[in-house]
């Protein structure tokens, strides 16, 4: 494969304009550095511009009136759904559902694959790294169910054991394995592509959870062979309320509906209905049009700049915060190394809660997430209560990064007691 050219200094101060959000700056006064893109990104004018033309030239209901701006709209929402299909290279766009985030696709699966499939006895194979969202509904369909979830350990370098994941699928035979692409804490990054075959080898279905993925690297789901992608839109600088669950259309052809409502039927009397086709089916209801419209814009966005020079940018920046916190005593970095990882370094700092390091850096203009990351499973197993986690995109800068590790060492200052001192490099 052939590298990436990387994102110029140049590049990167064109992407910062696109963002007009970046220009403020804090409640304290201090230019703002947005270190806080795994729990949701700033959006650029395109994808803005996008949704107010929609708002401001031809918004009506979709798939229902036969007017001028409601076939304007229709048209405009299922280029949305091609403009989707080809970011992760679906087969056909009736495998694209656009759904309210990761959360609803995952809980849509869980509530129909799941209730029509699993029984009592019957396992769900999941990570111990995945957020609360690949969590709960396995929880939920175990207490409607009665199957189990089991959860696969993390290694002590905060990388998964592809052996152990092996002896997992052929000891516990899972009918489905639902993983994350990417750990929304740990950065950690498994083989998919692999796990995915593994799991096909003893019939298990699979779920990718690509929230911390497909906004920063090529998922492409084919190549993939996955049977269930999900992931949001306002991780991928798109808006809030809308998701993609992608499946596999003779999959999602032989599930259930979810929710019933307009939209998702052929024909309703008083003695039934019957469910309209694919993706229509998962569709209940008016539906996110113009959130729709603002991930493919966004999608349009990524597309334009290249998600593989998108990943080495994060890159270069998370090796730089990485490899600079881990050279300040009484910092532990939580994750892999930086070649085993996408651009999110975690970690905690002895006897500083996670919350007063994120208030010290919020005075310096730095908005980074502290406490558990909706990963309480994950913080118990490696036995702390909180972290503090930076995680890049696009537009953040090396400037940003080397910022970020001076005001770590800052507090470490600050905080200190006793003779703490930078180790020598
Ligand atoms: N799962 C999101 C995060 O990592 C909200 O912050």
């Amino acid at each position: 494969m052939n590298t990436p050219s990387p994102l110029s200094h140049a590049e990167v101060e064109k992407i910062r304009r696109e963002f007009p959000i970046l220009q403020r700056k804090t409640a304290s006064g201090a230019k703002l550095s947005f270190l806080d893109n795994a729990a949701s990104t700033q959006r650029p004018t395109s994808v803005i511009d996008a949704m107010s033309e929609c708002y401001l030239r031809y918004y009506a209901n979709v798939h229902r009136g036969i007017h001028t701006l409601s076939e304007e709209t229709t048209a405009a929402y299922e280029e949305a759904r091609k403009t989707l299909a080809n970011f992760i290279n679906a087969s056909s766009v009736q495998e694209v559902i656009f759904t309210a985030g990761a959360t609803a696709s995952i809980n849509t699966v869980a509530r129909t694959w799941g209730d029509q499939n699993l029984s009592e006895g019957d396992v769900i194979l999941t990570t111990i790294a995945e957020h609360h969202a690949n969590i709960v509904p396995w929880h939920q369909l175990a207490e409607r169910t009665g199957c189990k979830v089991i959860f696969l350990p993390i290694e002590d370098d905060f990388t998964f054991s592809t052996d152990l994941v092996k002896e997992y699928l052929e000891r516990f035979r899972p009918k489905l394995f639902a993983f994350t692409a990417a750990s929304n804490v740990l950065g950690t990054k498994p083989p998919v592509a692999r796990w995915i075959s593994l799991a096909r080898s003893v019939d298990a279905i699979t779920l990718v959870d690509g929230s911390q993925a497909a906004p920063h690297e090529t998922l492409d789901v084919q190549q993939l062979d996955a049977d269930f992608v999900v992931f949001s839109g306002h991780k991928m600088c798109g808006p809030t309320g809308i998701g993609i669950l992608y499946g596999k259309q003779q999959l999602l052809d032989s599930m259930p509906p979810f929710l019933g409502g307009g939209g998702m039927i052929q024909r309703v009397s008083v003695e039934g209905f019957e469910t309209a086709e694919l993706p229509d089916k998962f569709e209940a209801g008016t539906p996110p049009i113009a959130e729709a419209i603002g991930i493919a814009a966004a999608a349009d966005y990524l597309t334009r700049i290249g998600l593989d020079r998108i990943a080495q940018h994060e890159h270069t920046l998370c090796q730089i915060a990485d490899s600079g916190l881990r050279l300040i005593d009484d910092v532990e970095v939580i994750g892999p190394h930086p070649c085993d990882k996408g651009g999110i370094v975690s970690f905690s700092l002895n006897s500083v809660h996670a919350h007063d390091i994120a208030h010290q850096l919020d005075s310096l203009g730095i908005a980074v997430r502290a406490g558990h990351h909706c990963t309480m499973p994950l913080h118990r197993a490696m036995k702390k209560t909180s972290t503090t986690r930076a995680s890049f995109y696009l537009y953040n800068t090396p400037e940003e990064a080397e910022q970020f590790v001076s005001a770590i060492e800052a507090v470490q200052n600050k905080f200190a007691k006793t003779g703490r001192r930078r180790r020598s490099r």
